[in-house]
Formats: C-alpha cells, structure tokens, sequence
C-alpha cells in the first residue's frame, strides 16, 4: 500500500478496511440463517447474534493485517466494534496499524468529548488514535466539539483530527473559530456520487478526503455502467477497479466486507492504473445519488 501524507506530516495508508457493524452484523446473520434453513430451525437471539458478528470481524481484521491492510475505521457509534479491534489488534505493535475513531453524536450532545475519547482508547486498548474524527457536524453543538478536540490533539491523544459529514459550509463555518483546521473529511463517496465540488474544496485546503460507502455497497446500477469494460480490460473486479479510482483521484477509501476473499481481492489493486480517459469515464457515472444520510437533512440524534 500507498502511504498519504497528511498536512500535518502524519502518514496513512491509502486504503482503510471499514468495521461499521450493520453490514458485517446483516450478511453474517444472512449466511448462517441460509445454511440453517434446511436443517434445524435456528432463532439466533440478539446476543448469538452479537457473538457471530464479532468473531466474524475479529477473523476478518487478522486476515486484513496479514495482507498488509492495517488501517481500520471505526467509531463509538459502530456496537463493539471498537472493543473487538482492541481485543484482535492487542497482540501486534501499536506502529504496526493505524487506527481511525470518531466521536459520536451522543458525546457532543452531552459536552463529553474527551471521556468519549478516552472510552475509546479504553475499548482500543491503546493510548494514542492515530486519526480522531468528529462523526457528524451536530448543529449548535459542532464548533465546541472542534475546540476540545483541537486540545486533545495537542495533548498527543491523536496524532490527527478531522470531521466527516461536513460540507462546504460547515467547513467555512468552522473556519471561523478553529485554530487548526481538520486534516481529513470522511465523506460519502463514489461513483454515483462523486461529490466533485466539496473535493475540490478540500483539496485546495490541505483536507484529504477519506470516502465511505466507497464502492456505492455494489449497488446494481453500477453493473450497466463504463466499469464492466473497463473491469474486463483489466481482469479486476467491479469493486477493485471502483477502490482504485478512488486511490487515482486521491481519496483514501474506506471498504467494508463480511467475506474474507472479497477482502483479500479487495487489497490486490496495485498491480494496475487506469488511463486518464478511463477515470474521466468513471466521473461521468455520477448522478448525484446519495446512499447514505444527508448531513443536511438528517436527524444527528438517531445516528
Ligand atoms: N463516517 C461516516 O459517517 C460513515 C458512514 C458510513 C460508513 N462509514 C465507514 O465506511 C465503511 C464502508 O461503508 P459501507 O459498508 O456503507 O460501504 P461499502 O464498503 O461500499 O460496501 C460494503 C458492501 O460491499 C460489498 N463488497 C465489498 N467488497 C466487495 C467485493 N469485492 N465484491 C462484492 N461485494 C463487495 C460488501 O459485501 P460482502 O460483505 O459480501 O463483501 C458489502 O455489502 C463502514 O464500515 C464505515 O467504517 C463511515
């Protein structure tokens, strides 16, 4: 992998293995409910259902290390997902993996972000993050979240800071007040949504984009697109060519999976570059289609 540099010097690598638990909790619930159907009746109650999640992100993140992907984003608000990559991640040296968490929404309404912090170090079982990033711009709540995060950094509890979810004008708003600006931006992004304009932005700032839902969850409408073409040009996959645009146009994306050979070929992009016209090609599937939770229009209390 890659390493990126960010403004302040701190090197990450270009592709980060997502543990927000909905999908890993979903498709594993549904495999092992498959496999359960013609046989005995299974009713997997919400704690089996809990342990299955959590061995299966525990394996899946030992399998990430040994391919060399060893960046992993998680959250205060991801279950216990925080918990199990402290439990997996113990055993290798801390420079070994960079770690990347957030402070939730239910911290900043409640004006704790530093013990949200330190919850998180103590579910990570480690004493620095290496990237700290605010969840969501909660209105009226946001630009004092920053100013304690800002101190956590100087105090050397995270080694960066950023935001997610932030548009242009939340990031113009916190211009105002912020001593240090963020260094990433956590953002939804992929090619039906390739958000063109708030990347421009950050990149004339110094902000590295980091993209989640980065392969658009595979959606089908991707499968009557320019990436089938170009796909079979290459011998990759839908998803490996969609993580490598990513990395061409500078985002470092974020890819969640619940099956280790996705994951496996999901790292094996290296080996090729798309041409200029090809990645101009891919731009032109966007159709501005949001998948996730507009951070205009959303209510921060439910996330
Ligand atoms: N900051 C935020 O507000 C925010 C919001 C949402 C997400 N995130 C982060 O971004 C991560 C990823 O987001 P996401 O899960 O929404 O999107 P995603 O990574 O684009 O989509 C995951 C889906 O893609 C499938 N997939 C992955 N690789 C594949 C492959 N090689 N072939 C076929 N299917 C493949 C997975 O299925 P299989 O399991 O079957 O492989 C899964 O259903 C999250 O885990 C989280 O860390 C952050």
């Amino acid at each position: 992998m890659k390493d990126i540099v960010l403004c302040n010097d701190v090197i990450m690598p270009d592709l980060c293995f997502g543990t927000g638990i909905t999908n890993i909790y979903s498709t594993g619930i549904k495999r092992k409910a498959k496999l359960a159907k013609n046989k005995i009746k299974v009713i997997l109650n919400k704690d089996k259902k809990n342990a299955l999640m959590n061995i299966n992100l525990s394996k899946i993140v030992d399998v990430s290390m040994q391919h060399g992907c060893k960046c992993f984003d998680t959250s205060r608000a991801y279950g216990a997902s925080e918990l199990v990559l402290g439990n997996t991640l113990n055993k290798y040296p801390r420079e070994s993996y960079f770690l990347v968490t957030k402070l939730c929404n239910t911290d900043q309404y409640n004006g704790s972000v530093r013990e949200g912090l330190e919850n998180s170090l103590k579910a990570l079982k480690i004493d620095y993050v290496d990237l700290y990033l605010m969840h969501w711009p909660v209105e009226g709540r946001f630009i004092d979240s920053w100013k304690e995060m800002e101190k956590l950094y100087s105090e050397g509890k995270c080694k960066a800071i950023g935001v997610c979810n932030f548009n242009i004008h939340h990031l113009e708003e916190l211009k105002s007040y912020a001593t240090i600006m963020p260094m990433v931006n956590e953002i939804e992004c992929h090619p039906l949504f390739t958000q063109n304009e708030l990347r421009e932005y950050c990149n004339n700032c110094g902000i590295q984009i980091m993209a989640y839902t980065s392969t658009a969850r595979m959606d089908e409408r991707l499968r009557k697109t320019c990436l089938v073409p170009i796909a079979q040009k290459y011998n990759k996959t839908l998803a490996q060519i969609i993580l490598r645009w990513h990395q061409q146009i500078g985002n470092i994306p974020i890819v969640n999976s619940s099956n280790i050979e996705h994951m496996i070929a999901n790292l094996d992009i290296n080996d090729f570059s798309l041409t200029e016209s090809e990645i101009e090609q891919i731009m032109g599937i966007n159709i501005n289609s949001r998948l996730r939770y507009d951070p205009d229009n959303c209510d921060f209390k439910q996330l």
